[in-house]
């Protein structure tokens, strides 16, 4: 975070990732010829992204355990790249604005200036302080759920002012937050009404920019403003199911919490995991459990669970979690029922077929240029989106049966992310679902003449 001013972009603060404070590349002397050298160019130095974001700024961007965790204390010292920062009351953070303390312009001890709805003052020499929003304190800790990849999501997307994006798996809202803090619009899309109830009130503040839809993605081209023929410029789908789902017994996603056989993430899923578990023939149990839970043991699972039913059927999520432990037994530390449970909700969601008519749906909805962002948790998925991207970016095809490569007709994406992009050891430290999340990104191309 650099303190040499306070500037407008203070208002531009990354919500649960960090502030993004600008200051003029003039008074940064070695940055200006940094990683950052062209308008729009992303850079990392150490553990922070810099990136030029208007001519003669530049901007930095703090990651979250600045202001997560240890650093919530009051009192609590710690060094970032520039200074040390420290939380000297509720609300406010302090840092020593080090070597660029002396090029600042408001350098009056008990000056503050206004920065859009920030204040900042210099409290003591060479000492400037912040008051963060209480969103910006919060975020991250945000109870419902830990986005993944934020600062990769961010950088991607590309996000800035006048910037409409389609977030499609609004789940509790954090990646929205970033996208909406940088001045975009955001149209949030969930087949959960809970979470657009809980999206709605978390981004209030927001006004008129945040707009929701309630749906499946795999509709995407039935959202009124798509059919309005409006484009966006960004869309993202960050794959699966919210922790607060998951953790909500009462939606029964849970083998560690006693709760109804449901796993329905909205209205719209056609079944209930009780309809999977207590109707579908062994030999689909055995299917789903192999390919969408990767479970070794699915064959033993599935006959386990049809002799018991045979006798009463399965209504809550202890019940088939013990019975499915009952017959393969406990080894190591993950639960015997993982899989299994992944697998029928991943059945009872349609999660595949939903994520390839989301794939197809998204070069609809998408302007040229515009950005797709997938993040997966699961082999599967991944191997969907990566197979999907690399035909529709191959300029051509080619088949052993031709005698030359032709031209790809469903050539429609550049891909910009060559490697699934993964998180850092910071991130999976602080949030352990992060460890399977991967993010590949692709800009559609304007349609050929
Ligand atoms: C991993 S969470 C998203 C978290 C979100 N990015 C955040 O920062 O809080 C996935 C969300 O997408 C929703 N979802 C999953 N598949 C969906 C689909 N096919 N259509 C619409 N929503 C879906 C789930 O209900 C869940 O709320």
């Amino acid at each position: 975070m650099l303190f040499t001013q306070p500037t407008p972009a203070l208002a531009a603060v990354h919500p649960s990732v960090a502030p993004a404070t600008l200051a003029r590349v003039s008074e940064l002397g070695t940055f200006s010829h940094g990683s950052a050298s062209k308008l729009g160019t992303a850079g990392l130095r150490i553990n922070q992204t810099e990136s030029r974001t208007a001519p003669g700024w530049l901007s930095v961007r703090v990651p979250e355990f600045f202001l997560a965790g240890r650093k919530r204390v009051l009192g609590t010292v710690s060094l970032s790249l520039f200074k040390t920062m420290v939380r000297v009351a509720p609300g406010w953070l302090s840092a020593r604005p080090s070597k660029f303390s002396k090029t600042a312009p408001h350098g009056t001890l008990g000056t503050a200036g206004q920065v859009g709805n920030q204040t900042e003052s210099r409290t003591a020499p060479g000492w400037l302080s912040v008051r963060v929003p209480v969103h910006f304190m919060t975020a991250g800790s945000d109870p419902y759920h830990l986005p993944v990849l934020p600062d990769e999501v961010f950088d991607w997307m590309a996000v800035g002012p006048d910037r409409f994006i389609i977030d499609g798996t609004l789940g509790g809202g954090g990646h929205s937050e970033l996208f909406l803090q940088a001045g975009a619009r955001v149209l949030g899309v969930d087949r959960d009404p809970e979470a657009l109830t809980h999206a709605r009130e978390r981004l209030a503040s927001f006004g008129n920019r945040f707009t929701t839809w309630e749906g499946n993605f795999s509709q995407l081209r039935e959202i009124p403003e798509i059919q309005r023929g409006e484009q966006a410029d960004g869309l993202l789908l960050d794959l699966g199911v919210s922790s607060r789902q998951l953790d909500s017994a009462a939606r029964g996603f849970s083998f560690m919490r006693e709760g109804p056989l449901d796993m329905r993430m909205g209205p719209s899923s056609p079944r209930s995991a009780a309809d999977v578990v207590n109707t579908w023939p062994e030999a689909d149990l055995v299917k789903i459990f192999f390919e969408f839970g990767e479970e070794p043991k699915a064959r033993r699972i599935a006959s386990a669970i049809v002799k018991r039913r045979a006798q009463r059927l399965f209504a809550t999520t202890t019940d088939l979690a013990n019975c499915i432990e009952q017959a393969i037994g406990r080894h190591g530390r993950t639960h015997p029922a993982t899989r299994a449970f992944q697998a029928i909700r991943m059945a009872v969601n349609e999660e595949l077929e939903a994520l390839a008519a989301g794939l197809d749906a998204a070069q609809h909805v998408l302007k040229p240029g515009g950005r797709l962002l997938i993040i997966t948790f699961h082999s599967l998925e991944d191997r969907m989106v990566k197979r999907y991207l690399k035909h529709r970016s191959s300029r051509f095809i080619d088949d052993p049966g031709w005698p030359e490569p032709r031209a790809n007709p469903d050539l429609a994406y550049q891909l910009l992310s060559r490697k699934a992009i993964a998180a850092g050891d910071e991130e999976t430290s602080r949030n352990p679902r992060a460890r399977s999340a991967k993010l590949r990104v692709a800009q559609l191309l304007p349609p050929t003449p």
